[in-house]
């Protein structure tokens, strides 16, 4: 239906309706049709409004890209709803928080109890919000349907105009359909005449800073209205250093950047060693600095920005590589941090490096919640490599790109960071940047399509500070053991002599092969996958291969990481689609690739870890020798003679594949 043949039919509706005004088109025509229209008609002004073609085919792509995958839970279009008081009153209802500890503020991490009591008729249309802040209007908003298109929902009605930080259905609580927790509130004599019913919900709620509201709503997702409102709870210390990660600023190994967030926008300190400190500059951002356009208002300008704090990072130095410190963050005014112990990476040129790899991850809610965007897996991954992290094996981590799924839902990084914390507070976690944090229509990406949800890089570069060059200019190297790492971004200009073009082939260019060996070039669009996608979203851009991929060639790439696409698949020596090598199995039946004799580089898939999996399509590639659609991560030990890459199952905890490249003559 929205193939190549879509475009004429655009002409002819563009050429027909111009001379109409668009709110007598809007009023006059059913309602099935008037979601039909408008959603055409999106396309349609966007098409009219832009000058190229493949503009237009990208904005094309995209809308119908968001409608499979941003509109996939009805609560996520729950900002849709013009809100109003339930018809009725109901004296006996009572929405109460009751937190483990039972104190009446919240603490950095907890699970609160949303008690639910004197509801007189249960029904499964019945619903509790976390809200923050509590003020936010939760009321109406005016409508303006159109401009939010772009979240896939042809909805007239009015819009919520703050965004729930996450919902439940009342019937969580199996005791509240069929009313097992009764109250009498009216007794006439000894007998009972006026019978009540209650539910209890579990929320886990993070500090987030600003004070939080539990909304209890009749009418479901589609149709809600209020039916009670619980007092703001606040935070004990909405100051509170929490979530940091730390990262590489260089290939020494000896300095690491250390970045967490607060409430309060005075500088901090790392302490960190022996009675080492280091202060922290501070950022933010602001509405002002979510993009946005004309042609597509964004979620994270409107009804998804959650004030994010002040990001403070700091650089400790004087470390030695391959070593481990303890450190705390804060402040005698905000408090401080509990201690974390940190690994540094390997210097690079030594010999060995213990690193795992993987794209496309996000978060998934610690309760039975619904939120904006959730990515199933990413628990499970997390807690598998948690447990590896915690072992003392691991040197560093490389999740490369579509990196919180926050997509314009700002208060979702937090819960990512949360997520993270056991993983990124320990050893260096690298980043490289996917659609879902940079791609933005009139934003500068490659990629015209609303993926970020208005934030275009600019939470993610405040977040995960990368050794990068400059500002929105999200690309790097970095050295680890005998592992030179190109870190690309495939959402800004990759083309033949472009900055980035220039900059990739020059540093790939300059590796010393003798200090470190090995190569892997990482990135979040693949070359290589045998999950197409649609046919007007493919997978793989051709354009960006038939730059890119003889770079990979003249450089003598050993490995070429890539995520997008949410499966495991690894390749042959591949150039062109061709095979130029493929491996041999070892003794242990492993498959080896010999790259003594360099023919072309080995290209995998990792972005299984944690957003709801893809299949593989039947075709027979010949350069795919392993597919697998499992949640999990790869695990990769380099020394300078072989580098080992295994694939891990996070449920089996088990190696599912495993391949090795050498350079023994
Ligand atoms: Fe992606």
């Amino acid at each position: 239906m929205f193939g190549a043949s879509t475009h004429t039919p655009f002409i002819i509706i563009k050429k027909s309706i111009t001379s109409l005004p668009l709110p007598f088109l809007f009023i006059t025509m059913p309602t099935a049709a008037f979601r039909v229209f408008r959603f055409f008609m999106l396309v349609f002004i966007i098409i009219v409004k832009t000058s190229s073609s493949s503009l237009s085919e990208s904005l094309l792509r995209s809308t119908i890209h968001l409608r499979n995958h941003t509109a996939i839970s009805e609560f996520r279009l729950v900002n849709r709803r013009h809100l109003i008081n339930c018809p009725g009153n109901n004296p006996f209802l009572q929405v109460n928080i009751s937190s483990v500890d039972g104190h009446t503020t919240l603490s950095d991490d907890e699970y609160v109890t949303v008690n639910i009591t004197g509801v007189l008729l249960p029904s499964t249309g019945d619903w509790v919000a976390m809200i923050s802040p509590s003020h936010s209007n939760v009321k109406t908003c005016i409508e303006n349907a159109i401009k939010y298109e772009q979240t896939g929902d042809f909805s007239s009605l009015p819009l919520l105009c703050h965004y729930p930080v996450k919902a439940q259905y009342v019937s969580n609580d199996p005791d509240y359909l069929n009313c097992s927790k009764k109250e009498c509130k009216k007794y006439e004599g000894r007998k009972c005449v006026k019978t009540t019913c209650g539910a209890s919900l579990s929320f886990h709620v993070i500090n987030i800073r600003t004070d939080i509201e539990f909304v209890l709503f009749g009418g479901g997702f589609q149709t809600p209205c209020i039916l009670k409102r619980s007092l703001p709870v606040a935070f004990a210390n909405p100051n509170k250093p929490l979530y940091g990660h730390i990262s590489s600023t260089d290939s020494t190994g000896t300095s690491m950047r250390l970045t967490w967030v607060s409430g309060d926008e005075k500088p901090q300190q790392v302490q960190y060693g022996n009675g080492q400190k280091a202060s922290s500059s501070v950022s933010t951002f602001s509405q002002a600095d979510m993009c946005t356009s004309s042609l597509l208002e964004s979620p994270a300008i409107d009804f998804g920005w959650h004030d994010p704090g002040y990001i403070h990072s700091a650089v400790m130095t004087g470390l030695n590589p391959s070593s481990t410190y303890s450190y705390k963050y804060g402040s005698d005014s905000v408090g401080w941090s509990d201690e974390v112990t940190l690994r540094t990476p390997p210097a690079g040129g030594s010999n060995e490096l213990t690193f795992l790899a993987y794209g496309d991850m996000g978060k998934a809610p610690l309760d039975s919640s619904v939120e904006h965007y959730i990515q199933p897996g990413s628990v499970s991954v997390t807690k598998a490599m948690a447990d590896e992290v915690s072992s003392g094996s691991i040197d560093s981590i490389f999740h490369i790109g579509d990196i919180s799924y926050a997509t314009g839902f700002l208060v979702e990084w937090d819960f990512f960071l949360n997520l993270i914390s056991p993983l990124a507070s320990q050893v260096s976690y690298m980043t490289a940047i996917g659609n879902h944090e940079r791609d933005y229509v009139d934003s500068g990406s490659v990629y015209i399509t609303p993926d970020s949800g208005g934030e275009c890089g600019v939470p993610y570069e405040t977040y995960f500070p990368m050794p990068t060059a400059a500002q929105d200019k999200p690309w790097y190297s970095i050295e680890q053991g005998s592992v030179h790492f190109t870190v690309i971004s495939t959402e800004h200009n990759w083309s033949v002599n472009s900055e980035q073009y220039e900059w990739m082939n020059k540093d790939m260019a300059a590796v010393d092969r003798t200090t470190t060996p090995w190569l892997i070039f990482a990135g979040h669009r693949p070359m290589y996958t045998s999950s197409p996608g649609l046919p007007i979203l493919p997978s793989v851009d051709r354009d960006f291969v038939d730059a890119v991929e003889p770079l990979l060639l003249a450089n003598k790439v050993d490995l070429a990481l890539f995520g997008h696409v949410h499966n495991y698949e690894r390749t042959c020596a591949v150039y062109q689609q061709e095979c130029k090598a493929m491996p041999t199995k070892d003794r242990n039946g492993v498959d080896t690739y010999n790259n003594a004799n360099y023919s072309a580089p080995v290209h995998a898939v990792i972005g299984m870890a944690g957003f709801t999996l893809d299949s593989f399509s039947t075709n027979d590639n010949s350069w795919s020798l392993c597919r697998i659609s499992q949640f999990g991560y790869i695990r990769a030990h380099a020394t300078k003679e072989e580098l080992i890459v295994e694939f891990i199952d996070a449920e089996s905890r088990k190696v599912d594949d495993s391949f090795r490249i050498t350079r023994y003559s």
